[in-house]
């Protein structure tokens, strides 16, 4: 067998065999084939797509690269929520202290940024000492002691999709349909939970651009979560404008903080909506019993007290959060109505700012981001902020406002 021959066969359309899917993937993982093959091979991908056996095995694939968590040692359903990916989408920090303080065990393993799309790690790691790096051991300990952990896929649980994700990131490879359901799922399934709910982005901002690539995607992934007999419920949710106001790490997990903390929109009421979620397949109850459970929890601050048990936990300072003060406020040039704020080139300037990565080992800014001062709906006048960029130094930078908003007069 011969990677050139498979990369051809893919570009050709041609299905690709067990052995031949192994012989690439399993090859890169272990250095036998390099990133400029992987990456011919994944844009074939990405271009050609993959039949269903194809994605099924290659789940099971980055599924066998690693370890499986076996967390039957923990009484009660663990229930794993994940994000396809979107633009200031810092949901996970807000469901996981809420779901896990309803009395739902939420282990969670997360991946870095993604594209354009911001991802949890990341934000966890702009809080000093925060351990994003668990070994099982400490994952089913902190589990057991608090009902909610994060971790990335470092304690060799599925290794092959941290490399290939990583690896897609800087190579324009992020969207296609049967790389995200392999991705996601083998995480998944080797995290150990016993549901699964996905929150799948559809709109200009995530991955997912309209309503059929998204319908595809949630059928296949509850078919693998079935066969894998985990119950799996994906949701479908907008992301044609970004989630909340702040994008950016530091300033996302500012804005999970504020959420636990009361304060109310959109990003609350789908927070809301997802917590009640999960909460509802866990414990078999009606929504409106779960919806309860889940207010008051917040409502009372014991989510946020989950919050900070949980960063405390993993190590983290939560007072260490550094935001730029190189600060640029930019300005509308009409009086009108926000129709809709592009979240696409909202996520790209957050990148060029210095949020995300360009190349596989590009440092992050975390102190960087974007603040939209107005949402969708908000009266404007000339010269109100629109948005505030937090940025690396204090040069200028050049901003056209209508990439950004519409403004309807
Ligand atoms: N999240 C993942 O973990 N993988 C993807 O491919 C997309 C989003």
């Amino acid at each position: 067998m011969n990677i050139i021959e498979i990369i051809t066969k893919k570009k050709n359309k041609e299905e690709l065999s067990r052995e031949e899917l192994e012989y690439a993937f399993l090859g890169y993982l272990n250095g036998k084939v390099c990133d400029y093959q992987m990456s011919s091979l994944l844009m074939a991908i990405c271009l050609n797509g993959m039949s269903d056996d194809e994605t099924f095995t290659l789940v099971d694939i980055f599924i066998k690269s690693g370890d499986v968590l076996d967390l039957s040692c923990i009484d009660g359903v663990k229930v794993d929520k994940h994000s396809t990916g979107g633009i200031g989408d810092k949901i996970t920090l807000i469901i996981g202290p809420i779901v896990s303080s309803c009395g739902v065990i939420v282990p969670k393993m997360s991946g870095r940024g993604l594209g354009y799309t911001g991802g949890t790690i990341d934000k966890l790691e702009s809080i000093d000492g925060f351990k994003v790096s668990l070994t099982e051991d400490e994952f089913i300990n902190q589990i057991k002691d608090i009902g909610f952990a994060v971790t990335s896929q470092t304690s060799n649980l599925c290794p092959l999709d941290k490399v290939i994700y990583a690896l897609r990131d800087v190579t324009g490879t992020t969207d296609s349909i049967p790389l995200i359901a392999s991705s996601i799922m083998s995480k998944k399934i080797a995290g150990g939970a016993d549901k699964i709910f996905i929150d799948i982005k559809c709109g200009i901002g995530a991955m997912m651009k309209n309503m059929e690539d998204a319908l595809e995607l949630k059928n296949i992934m509850e078919r693998i979560g079935e066969h894998y007999n985990r119950e799996t419920i994906c949701e479908i949710s907008d992301m044609n404008i970004p989630l909340g106001n702040n994008i950016g790490n530091s300033l996302e997990v500012i804005e999970a903080m504020d959420i636990l903390k009361g304060k109310t929109g959109s990003l609350r009421d789908l927070s809301i909506k997802i917590s009640t979620e999960m909460v509802r397949i866990a414990k078999g109850i009606s929504e409106s019993d779960a919806l309860k459970e889940v207010l008051m929890v917040l409502d009372r601050g014991i989510a946020y007290n989950k919050f900070l048990e949980f960063v405390k936990y993993q190590g983290g300072d939560i007072n260490s959060l550094k935001v730029s003060n190189n600060i640029q406020e930019i300005k509308s040039n009409k009086t009108g109505i926000v129709k809709s704020i592009n979240a696409l080139n909202i996520g790209k300037l957050s990148c060029s700012l210095g949020a995300g990565r360009e190349s596989k080992e590009a440092p992050i800014d975390y102190s960087v981001g974007i603040v939209l001062n107005k949402l969708v709906g908000d009266e404007v006048s000339i010269n109100d902020t629109l948005f505030t960029l937090y940025k690396k130094d204090n040069k200028d930078i050049d901003i056209n406002v209508d990439d950004y908003y519409q403004i309807n007069c």
